[in-house]
């Protein structure tokens, strides 16, 4: 059956298939070593909320390239766009020329920003580009030397985003020494706590760090430039700041005069069924970074600052291919796409699928934690919930059981499975989706 008739997974061979098995192994044997592979996914077409592999076997993808095809594979008002700018003009370096798009997109992402005011935005063509340019900037308009950020979080891998990113160890090792200047306070982790215990009092522990230890120990407030945060830890296992942390750490930033920085990389441009994450907090940051769901899959990243923020010199900064024509039509019609739906159904699809794990803490003894907004949905599994003790070895099993059923699942921090689909999965999709996982985990249960 082809995969535009198909709304869920349709398996016909033993995964990974003969023709999965041999690209498997070419990669193997040229492919930087580097990468962190799953499971055997080939990926050949895809369509909305579905993959087929080089097989003939068509998954239910709620990996989406990790959060970056907002829109689903391939969506028709997405390639048309990419089509139609393709055979136009391909590329012309926006640091150099003018183009209509890199206008339109600055306008457009200056609209739906969570800023007041008069907004600027730079081009690049990654999440780790858009954190390094906000870094820089973060600098240059304070004139002040230090930035701060938190354990767990995640913000990209060039060497200045490395030095923010405290995700594994496993991503800074030997790459040291890394940016001077950098620090890191604790993440207010509401199931675990700031220090991993006292959970209720995770955000008031985090702040209570900043002022009494950080401010008074590490660095004076005055030389620090910025705050950056993921408003939800994507990478560090889909878990979102309280609220009420996000505020504190928003007026400790006005008391001090540092800019406060969300990284929106994976939780902006919809996701979790508002434009941006730190929305749900109310609080207003003086730069965003965004990134993967923008363009639907092609190269971008941008950060959004207030204009009264963003003011580099000419030649300060700029990226010769950041903001490519293509990619940016691709963006505009990513957005639209969120706007005509895509953006309400994610907070629909959001609601349902939170409903339907209502009861999985109880259901599933490995269940420690059910947490997100949105489509950005995280599932801490734990080897006890009353120690907490984590069971990454489950995680990874699950990942590889809901494989074989044909769903498409990512794992997130240590031992977290991030689900994480295209806006624009439906109700029949989001219940397989569920269905399968539950069944996983009984299944897996039942062997412990
Ligand atoms: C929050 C966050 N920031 C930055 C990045 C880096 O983005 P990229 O991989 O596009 O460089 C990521 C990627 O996972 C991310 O999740």
């Amino acid at each position: 059956m082809h995969i535009a008739e198909l709304k869920l997974p349709h398996l016909i061979t033993p995964l990974p298939g003969p023709k999965a098995q041999q690209i498997v192994e070419r990669d193997h044997r040229v492919v930087s070593p580097s990468y962190t592979r799953d499971y055997p996914l080939v990926a050949r077409t895809g369509r909305g909320a579905l993959v087929e592999d080089v097989d003939g076997n068509t998954f239910l993808d709620f990996a989406a390239g990790i959060a970056v095809v907002a829109t689903g594979h391939c969506h028709p008002q997405v390639v048309a766009a990419i089509q139609k700018q393709a055979a136009e003009l391909i590329h012309m370096s926006g640091t150099d020329f003018y183009y209509e798009g890199m206008a339109a997109l600055a306008e457009k992402l200056a609209e739906i920003a969570p800023l007041t005011g008069p907004k600027r935005v730079y081009f690049g063509n990654s999440g780790t580009e858009a954190v390094e340019a906000a870094m820089k900037l973060a600098r240059y308009h304070t004139g002040r030397p230090n930035l701060i950020a938190f354990h767990g979080c995640f913000h990209g891998r060039t060497m200045g985003a490395l030095s923010l990113t405290a995700s594994k160890s496993v991503q800074r090792k030997k790459f040291g020494p890394l940016l001077a200047g950098v620090f890191h306070a604790p993440y207010p982790n509401s199931y675990r706590g700031a220090y991993g215990v006292r959970s209720e009092h995770a955000a008031a522990d985090a702040l209570a760090y900043i002022e009494n230890e950080l401010f008074k120990r590490i660095t004076d407030p005055q030389d620090v430039a910025a705050f950056f945060i993921e408003p939800i830890q994507g990478e560090g296992g889909y878990l979102p700041a309280p609220a009420e942390f996000l505020q504190g750490l928003e007026r400790l930033c006005r008391t001090h005069g540092i800019l406060l920085v969300v990284d929106e990389v994976q939780s902006g441009m919809g996701r979790t069924g508002k434009w941006w994450a730190s929305e749900y907090a109310g609080i207003e940051p003086d730069m965003v970074c965004t990134a993967k769901g923008i363009a639907s899959g092609l190269p971008l990243g941008a950060v959004i600052a207030k204009a009264e923020v963003m003011d580099w010199k000419p030649g300060a900064h700029a990226s010769t291919f950041g903001g490519n024509p293509v990619a940016i039509a691709a963006s505009l019609a990513t957005i639209n796409v969120l706007e005509q739906g895509a953006l309400a159904n994610a907070a629909r699809m959001g609601e349902f699928i939170f409903g339907q794990m209502a009861g999985w803490r109880e259901r599933h003894r490995t269940v420690g934690d059910v947490r997100g907004k949105g489509l950005m949905i995280g599932i801490e599994l734990v080897r006890d919930q009353k120690t907490k003790e984590k069971a990454p070895e489950l995680r990874n099993r699950i990942l590889e059981m809901a494989f074989h059923r044909g769903l498409l699942i990512l794992g997130a921090g240590e031992n977290s499975l991030r689900l994480a689909p295209p806006l624009i999965i439906d109700e029949e999709q989001a219940a397989f989706a569920v269905r399968t996982l539950d069944a996983c985990l009984s299944e897996a249960e039942r062997g412990l």
